[in-house]
């Protein structure tokens, strides 16, 4: 990941959001924000000045009088007002208690939010508060918003006054709190809120690192390559629906062995290829999974099929230059994330019906993938539409899914060039003793 990433965190108090906007910050290499403080800054310096704090009208202009400079310390922003820094005075009993008033003045969060906003001129930020998804920042993809059960809440500040031995005044700092987020959640500008497309959280019963885990694996699916990103549940359903059932009317498919099939982890379709039926024919039936096709990049030129096959997940694959990159990323990246990915090891649609031999590419992705593959053989679809047939005939199919080849066994084919092409040519070996046993009548229907 090389672009800015603005990482938006907001929840009440106690929802854990501070601690794990620390710890995302310090995995992801961001520089941490706490927009409260800045709240709190402004609240301090009021007090300081001996203004008084309910009242916007002395509030503004003393405010507007201030001199505020920030900088990065340990990872994280820090800032000096007249060029004194507040440091823990932010967090006296006095700046808590009168914070919720100065936050619900709207001149006072115009200035915050302008301030805020400049910090992206940093770099990458983690920056948590109560409307950095929802006002500061509302375009990034990366919105939280953590939350938990006020039992929760109020057993964290115990836990954390127990710690700094003064466990009586957990009850007080909670009632504090409660009154905070009642005032932030219902003041009239930036209140507290979910931001459209945050990912909600509920932290209650998940320590640190589990919630930090969550926030970072979400952030890395954002950033997935676009064609497993915009797979469409609705128009995978539709497309499996519509297309089965027309294999069904017209070729009385037949499907055997899906029990072979594993319902989760990284998994490899290995199939034979001989017509444009096949990939429906795999997908259609195979329904305890959503599977990644991949199919030459020239079917994406029409625009109708581009935009449906993309968002049905398909990856397209330029066959020209042979091992393409970028679809092998994809693909792999997909297997790791315990996704399932068709491919017809042939490369292209049989010219006469025969099995071909395996692409070079094939071994090196299942290698790479670390997924065992279950081989494929479909019997029929060169006789119901293959290059030459001339349009779809009414010629029944049978879709075989053998024996799962297991990771081990794949492994123990070694690594580098010549264990690809050992790879590949297991997974046709496969595939053509299914065949065979097939036209034998060795498979029961
Ligand atoms: O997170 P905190 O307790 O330090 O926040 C101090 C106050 O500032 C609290 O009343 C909520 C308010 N706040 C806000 O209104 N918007 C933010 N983005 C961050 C904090």
């Amino acid at each position: 990941m090389s672009g800015q990433r603005i990482i938006a965190i907001d929840g009440p108090a106690a929802s854990g959001k501070s601690t794990v906007a620390h710890e995302t910050a310090k995995r992801l290499n961001c520089i941490y924000v706490d927009s409260g403080a800045l709240y709190r800054g402004v609240t301090w310096k009021m007090i300081q000045a001996g203004v008084d704090t309910k009242h916007s009208l002395q509030v503004i202009p003393a405010l507007l009088k201030s001199k505020w400079t920030f900088t990065v310390r340990d990872g994280a922003v820090v800032f000096s007002i007249d060029g004194v820094e507040p440091g823990d005075a932010l967090r006296s009993k006095q700046v808590t208690e009168a914070v919720s008033d100065i936050a619900a003045m709207p001149p006072v969060r115009k200035f915050v939010v302008h301030r805020l906003r400049k910090l992206s001129s940093l770099g990458s930020l983690a920056m948590e508060g109560r409307d950095i998804g929802s006002v500061v920042f509302p375009k990034t993809p990366y919105k939280f918003y953590l939350d938990a059960s006020p039992e929760e809440r109020a057993k964290r500040r115990h836990a954390e006054f127990t710690a700094k031995g003064e466990p009586e005044k957990a009850q007080e700092v909670l009632e504090s709190l409660q009154r905070r987020d009642q005032k932030d959640s219902s003041r009239k500008t930036a209140p507290l809120k979910i931001a459209d497309g945050a990912y909600v959280i509920d932290t209650s019963g998940h320590n640190v690192e589990e919630v930090t885990k969550i926030v970072i694996d979400r952030i890395h699916e954002l950033e997935r390559p676009r064609s497993e990103a915009m797979i469409s549940p609705g128009l995978y359903r539709a497309a499996c629906n519509v297309l089965g059932f027309g294999l069904k009317i017209c070729n009385q498919i037949k499907v055997v062995g899906l029990q072979n099939v594993p319902k989760t982890g990284g998994l490899i379709i290995a199939s034979n290829h001989a017509s444009y039926l096949d990939p429906p024919a795999i997908g259609s039936f195979c329904r305890m999974r959503t599977i990644h096709f991949m199919a030459r990049d020239t079917l994406f030129r029409n625009p109708l099929m581009s935009g449906f096959m993309r968002h049905v997940g398909v990856i397209p694959l330029d066959r020209e230059r042979g091992g393409d990159l970028k679809a092998m990323k994809t693909a792999i990246q997909l297997l790791q994330d315990g996704g399932a990915v068709a491919l017809f090891p042939e490369g292209t649609r049989t010219t006469d019906g025969n099995l071909q031999p395996p692409k070079p590419g094939v071994g090196f992705l299942v290698a790479k993938g670390c997924s065992p593959v279950v081989p494929v053989y479909i019997h029929g679809s060169y006789e119901a539409w293959s290059k030459y047939s001339g349009g779809l005939k009414r010629v029944p199919i049978t879709v075989i899914f053998g024996q799962l080849i297991t990771r081990e066994e794949i492994r123990r084919l070694g690594t580098g060039r010549k264990a690809y092409a050992l790879i590949g040519e297991l997974i046709m070996k496969r595939i053509a003793e299914l065949k065979e046993k097939f036209e034998k009548g060795q498979i029961d229907e």
